[in-house]
């Protein structure tokens, strides 16, 4: 493990004064986590500097080709001054398969966790403590050969920066409507689809804005082959309760891999629920909606933790979830996650890591 440099601020910057209005992803604190990477010296000068702008040459190749990788954490402060990450291993492993799909030069796990550990130590002054509110972590690698040709580069900077955030969606743990895409696709078999990386976000942005025009707040995805099954949400992984069984999208190799995904199914059979990680159609799902059987729908993330689906829309089939509330799955989700996340519940699982 290598030995992290720590140059502290001599700015420090306002911290928010009112957590009910940090939103999301728009705060960022006063220090930054860099570490370069070249063929000679492999992934070397890991240090936290004061948060500052890059500078890179036009011609960086993360601005033609788009190869890069990032990753979404969160950090808690418990009521009795613990600081906590939910699964760093989880994030870092899947960091990690990100970046051999992206030809990234993987980064050493103990690395990438003892860097996150110490930015988060540096900035603790910075996690907000009310409810709903965490400090959201995005570490990320960019390419940045000065080069026009398509290939690989050979050098790149990992760097973590860190958001005081409160919930992904304005609307909090009120149900989203959620319309699903029968026209744009966000990823196909063999492509990028479970990488963590921009490419697959803005090849949702079309739709999603689309959708947002309709009044909708996420696009639902469905398969790039035959657009019938059921894939992903923009920044979820989706969940069903259908005929009293939870119901997941199986990995296929073009949805994300999520960690609050996996969190979500392992609590589930925990609770003795039946669950199941299958291909489910578009049909099943209207059908289910029609006889009464969808009795819940939830996204899982890390932005959006457990965020209940109130509403889907499919062509011309609107279908309304659960009377508009939260349903009782999701709502134990949420209080058992977050309750873990934020050290109010007993860690049985053994899923937090203390700074
Ligand atoms: C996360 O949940 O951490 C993500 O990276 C999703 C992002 C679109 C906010």
């Amino acid at each position: 493990m290598q030995e992290i440099k720590v140059e502290l601020t001599q700015n420090p910057k306002q911290k928010p004064a009112d957590e009910s209005k940090l939103g999301f992803g728009k705060i960022f604190t006063d220090h930054m986590y860099i570490m370069e990477y070249n063929p000679e010296k492999g992934w070397h000068n890991p240090r936290v500097e004061p948060y500052h702008a890059i500078s890179l040459e036009p011609s960086a190749m993360v601005f033609h080709y788009g190869q890069e990788m990032f990753e979404g954490m969160k950090a808690y402060k418990t009521e009795d001054g613990r600081i906590l990450l939910f699964r760093p291993d989880k994030n870092i492993e899947r960091a990690n398969n990100s970046n051999r799909r992206l030809c990234i030069p993987e980064i050493p796990a103990e690395d990438f966790l003892n860097g996150l550990k110490k930015l988060v130590e540096v900035d603790q002054d910075w996690i907000p403590t009310q409810p709903g509110t965490s400090l959201y972590i995005r570490p990320f690698v960019i390419a940045t050969d000065p080069f026009l040709g398509v290939r690989p580069s050979d050098t790149y900077l990992f760097m973590i920066i860190l958001s005081p955030s409160g919930a992904y969606y304005e609307s909090g743990l009120d149900p989203v409507k959620i319309w699903i895409e029968d026209d744009y696709v966000r990823a196909v078999r063999g492509g990028i689809g479970e990488a963590k990386t921009g490419g697959n976000y803005v090849a949702s942005l079309k739709a999603q804005v689309k959708a947002h025009d309709e009044g909708y707040s996420q696009v639902l995805w469905l398969d790039g082959v035959e657009r019938k099954y059921i894939e992903e949400v923009g920044a979820m992984n989706i969940f069903f309760k259908i005929n009293g069984k939870v119901v997941t999208p199986v990995l296929n190799g073009s949805i994300l891999p999520g960690v609050t995904r996996a969190s979500c199914i392992d609590l589930c059979r925990h609770w003795g629920l039946e669950v199941e990680e299958r291909r489910i159609s578009v049909d099943e799902l209207v059908a289910a909606a029609k006889d009464g059987s969808l009795e819940e729908c939830w996204g899982s993330g890390t932005a959006a933790v457990i965020s209940p689906v109130g509403h889907l829309r499919f062509e011309d089939s609107v279908m309304q979830i659960g009377g508009g509330g939260i349903g009782p799955v999701s709502q134990k989700l949420y209080d058992t996650v977050t309750g873990i996340q934020t050290g109010k519940l007993e860690d049985t699982l053994g899923w937090t890591v203390r700074v």
